[in-house]
């Protein structure tokens, strides 16, 4: 017989809801104090339809907690010095307080130095090399988002998360390393692991968190996660099948039931991660108008 699944879920659509509804109350109070509307630019190149949806949802979801929105949709011949004409532009623009260049660029682009272009006070994203040095030194910084939201899902699960074993699966710029930063501020044991680490079943054991970013279907299986252990599951498949396409985690979901919480996908991750890009444009708005000042729900 089959046991019963018994973990609990880690609702992201629900606390996501609760810091957008907080973060569109600090908005109105800015507008009140300042008679200023916090902004938001992403740039998209290409026609990347998975990106083209992301952008899409983060546009919508800056205009319903009341900030400004400037999408810049360009082809995907962009030149280098096109995009970074306009980072030069988006830069200098007082109304625009975040820029965000949505991921992957088309081959031909570079995007380190395209990342590297953006001012660090308006790099909402947190990929500068400078938001990147102040996480890694524990200094105040604009921490990339899905990390941060997955930090943010582990604190209001745990609340303590100190001396606890974490293992994060995947080592990329935008998950891995500063998830790791993050679990190492909040005094856990982290160990990084990737494609190439030996014995990661057993590694997964030894986890009392797992954080999973490696974009592969359901590549842990269940008898890999320690029972009680909290999973936070990052990736985000499409899985063609039979019928409708499925949106499937890293994690095999349905074994995971001896886990003692665990993120669904969709409705995990996902959603905490636009409500984090979204608290910091209002951090990035407050840091470049009022230094020092009240920190707001968002941070
Ligand atoms: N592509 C996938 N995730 C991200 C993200 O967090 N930021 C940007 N800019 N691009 C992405």
């Amino acid at each position: 017989m089959q046991k019963a699944f018994e973990a609990a879920l880690i609702d992201g659509k629900s606390l996501a809801a609760s810091l957008v509804e907080r973060i569109a109350g600090d908005v109105a109070v800015i507008k009140a104090e300042t008679g200023q509307t916090p902004g938001l630019a992403v740039v998209l190149v290409g026609e990347d339809p998975a990106s083209a949806v992301y952008v899409k949802s983060k546009h919508r979801q800056t205009e319903a907690a009341g900030m400004r929105s400037f999408v810049h949709r360009l082809p995907v011949d962009t030149t280098q010095d096109a995009l970074m004409s306009l980072l030069d532009q988006l830069n200098a623009d007082p109304a625009v307080n975040g820029i965000l260049v949505q991921l992957p660029l088309p081959p031909h682009l570079e995007a380190a130095e395209v990342i590297n272009a953006i001012n660090p006070a308006k790099d909402v994203d947190g990929f500068h090399i400078s938001n990147a040095g102040l996480l890694a030194t524990g200094q105040e910084a604009l921490v990339p988002c899905t990390p941060l939201g997955c930090t943010m899902l582990l604190k209001d699960r745990l609340s303590d998360l100190s001396g606890l074993n974490a293992l994060v699966i995947g080592k990329s710029n935008i998950v891995g390393k500063p998830m790791a930063q993050l679990l190492m501020a909040e005094n856990c044991t982290v160990t990084v692991a990737h494609s190439r680490t030996r014995n990661l079943p057993e590694l997964c054991r030894t986890a009392d968190i797992l954080v999973v970013a490696v974009g592969r279907p359901e590549m842990v299986r269940g008898d890999w996660i320690k029972p009680g252990a909290t999973v936070i599951d990052v990736g985000i498949n499409r899985v063609e099948g039979k019928g409708k396409p499925r949106i499937v985690g890293d994690v095999a979901f349905a074994e995971a039931g001896h886990a003692a919480a665990i993120t669904p996908v969709p409705g995990g991750v996902g959603p905490m991660t636009i409500a984090c890009l979204l608290a910091n444009t209002v951090t990035a708005f407050r840091r470049q108008n009022k230094p020092n000042t009240t920190r707001f729900a968002a941070e």
